[in-house]
């Protein structure tokens, strides 16, 4: 059984990660508005991603007997002032839900929650790779700088995202 502590916590997290998919969602969203569709596709499959985290929780929650409090999701942003500035804002998020699963670990660690501790290493993993992909966008459009052809190019490459 998980302690009642513990289950709050998860619950914050699924809650989080609901958000993080309409962050995404809303990314996708500004990109189709600037007719960037490539980026509006990735950004989706991002979103999706999100939802398969929070429905991780959700699935860890029911099988530890917990009751399982779905909330309210913030409104995210609608507007960037780039694709360079979504994608920066993209890799500052993500860097902070990587810092949320590591507050979570110590608290799993403090409570001497095992089986808590062994679910949350898939969380420290993705997160790993999440930073890394945002971040190759980040460092591509910046070399792309101001030139058109090469963001083209860029939305065609990240367009082609298949998971
Ligand atoms: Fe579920 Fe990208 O954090």
């Amino acid at each position: 059984m998980i302690s009642d502590r513990m289950a709050d916590l998860l619950n914050r997290q699924m809650n989080r990660e609901f958000f993080n998919s309409h962050l995404y969602l809303s990314m996708a969203t500004y990109f189709y508005d600037i007719n960037l569709d490539g980026f509006a596709h990735w950004m989706e499959k991002q979103a999706e991603e999100e939802t398969e985290h929070a429905m991780r929780l959700y699935a860890q929650l029911q099988e530890r007997g917990a009751r399982i409090k779905v909330g309210c999701v913030e409104a995210p942003p609608l507007e960037w002032s780039s694709p360079l500035a979504a994608f920066e804002d993209a890799y500052a998020h993500e860097c902070k839900v990587s810092g949320e699963f590591d507050e979570l670990v110590e608290e799993a660690l403090a409570l001497k929650d095992y089986a808590t501790l062994n679910f949350l290493q898939w969380f420290l993993e993705e997160q790993v790779e999440e930073e890394a992909s945002v971040d190759e966008v980040v460092q591509k459009l910046k070399m792309a700088g101001n030139s058109p052809g090469a963001l083209l190019m860029l939305d065609k490459k990240y367009g082609a995202r298949e998971d």
